[in-house]
Parts: C-alpha cells; structure tokens; sequence
C-alpha cells in the first residue's frame, strides 16, 4: 500500500489544565476524505493547529508522505502541498476577491501554481482566475471581499486554500454559517476537485448532512480522544457517538 497523506502519532495538547488532545493516532491515505467531527470543544482545531504549525503539540509526531513535519511552520508546509481553511474567516475584507486569492498564490510562491504560470505575478492573477472560475466568483472578482455574504467569503477562503495546488486540504468548518445553495455549491466542488486532482480532504464539520454525504470515513473525537471511526452509516448508527455528540 502507499504512503499514507497525513499520520499522526500520538499528538498531544494540553492548554493548562486543560487536555485538549489526547494521543491521537490516525492516518489519510491518497485521495481519500476524512471527516472530523465531535462537540464543541472536543479538540478538532487544537488538532489541525497541531498539525498545521499554528500550535506545537507536547508529544507526537506529524508525518506528511512520510516526511515528519512535526512544529513545521505553516509556510514550509505550504510549500509541501498542504493547505488549510480557518473556523474564523481569514479573508481581508477591504481588498477585492481577486487581491485576496492573488495573496493567498504569494504565500506559496515558488509552488505549484507560480511554476505552471510562468512569472510571479503575472502568473498568480492568470492562477487566481481559474481558481475563481473553479468556485464560481467571477461575478464578484472584482468586488470588496468584505462587501460578500458570509458563504461567499467562505468560498472564497476555500479558493485561497487551493492555490498552493495542494495535495492535502484541511478545512476548519466551511460549511459553518452558509446557505443551503452555498452549501451544495461548496460540497460539489470538493468533490469534483477530489475526483480530478485526487487531492485528499481532512474536514471539520457540524453539519452531519454535509459531512455524511461527502466523507468517505470520519473520525469521531470526544474530550480531547478518538472515539469512534468508521463510514457514515458506522458513525450514525455507533452508541457512542449518539451518546457524546449526534444524541444532543
Ligand atoms: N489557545 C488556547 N488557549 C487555551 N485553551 C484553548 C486554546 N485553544 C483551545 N483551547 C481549549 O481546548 C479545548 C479544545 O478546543 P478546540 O477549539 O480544539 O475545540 P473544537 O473541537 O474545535 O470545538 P468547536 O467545535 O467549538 O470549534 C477547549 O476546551 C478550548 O477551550
Ligand atoms: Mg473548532
């Protein structure tokens, strides 16, 4: 078999008192898209920050293909296919939707992107273009990112997240707040982008519907520990899961 994507061994994070990740060990293979999901503070960011860069975490080990990237910074691993979308918004609300994706495509130079596009800047507006065409913007190019709905601009973070051309994505949430139409636009184009560039997804959610329908396997975390994992209809119907988090 190959490489896995992503493992994790044994990750542990502790704010104070507070035992926010408990050894967690699970692997992502290729292409596949993995669910995160579990109450309110549970852990899922503090994991995601840990494997990010964001947070170091006190014990374990990150390995993407292979290579450990433990502490690594949210730069270097940019530069090793690995991109992420925030729970809060990160996009700049005075800048149009174009500068922000343009921006984003700056912090991967040297990436992907700038490599097929020829030079730097050039490069990156011809980048970001098909980036918005991808996600459907183009109508809102050229408009205040600050000015958009609020699934729009969660859109449009996923769009940033994808100009490095990542083989690796982890999304913070990007269902949360956004419409149903939004909704079903997003998930289409995660899958579609799965499916033509095997990009492989690690995903936070509340929304079961859009978890259930889009995640292959998922990933049940309660109190900082993994309790259960399976494929939707495992995670649905496990007693555990109804107990610490689908019951309330
Ligand atoms: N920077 C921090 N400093 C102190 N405590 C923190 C910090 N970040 C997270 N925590 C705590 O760690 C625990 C896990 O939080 P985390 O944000 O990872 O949960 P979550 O599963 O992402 O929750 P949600 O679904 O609400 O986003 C919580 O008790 C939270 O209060
Ligand atoms: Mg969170």
């Amino acid at each position: 078999m190959s490489e896995p994507v992503l493992s994790l061994h044994n990750i542990c994070k502790s704010f104070g008192g507070i035992r926010a990740v408990r050894d967690v060990s699970f692997e992502v293979e290729k292409g596949e898209v993995l669910g995160l999901i579990g109450p309110n503070g549970s852990g899922k960011s503090t994991l995601f920050n840990c494997v990010l860069g964001q947070l170091k975490p006190d014990y374990g080990e990150v390995y993407v293909n292979g290579q450990s990237v433990t502490g690594m910074r949210a730069a270097s691993l940019n530069k090793l296919g690995v991109g992420r979308t925030f729970q809060q918004l990160s996009v700049f609300p005075q800048m149009t939707v174009l500068d922000n994706i343009i921006l984003a495509g700056q912090e991967h130079k040297g990436t992907m992107a700038t490599r097929l596009f020829g030079p730097p800047d050039a490069g990156l507006t011809q980048a970001a273009d098909q980036m918005i065409e991808f996600f459907r913007l183009e109508h809102l190019r050229d408009e205040m990112a600050g000015a958009l709905s609020y699934g729009q601009q969660k859109l449009v973070d996923a769009a940033m997240a994808f100009m490095a051309g990542p083989s690796l994505v982890l999304l913070d949430e990007p269902a949360g707040g956004v419409n149903l139409t939004m909704l079903s636009n997003l998930k289409e184009r995660l899958t579609t982008y799965n499916r033509t560039h095997n990009t492989t997804f690690v995903v936070i959610e509340h929304n079961m519907e859009f978890v259930m329908s889009l995640c292959t396997r998922i990933i049940v975390l309660a109190e900082g520990e993994i309790i259960a994992e399976g494929n939707p209809d495992e995670i649905r119907s496990n007693q555990k899961v109804i107990d610490a988090y689908l019951g309330g």
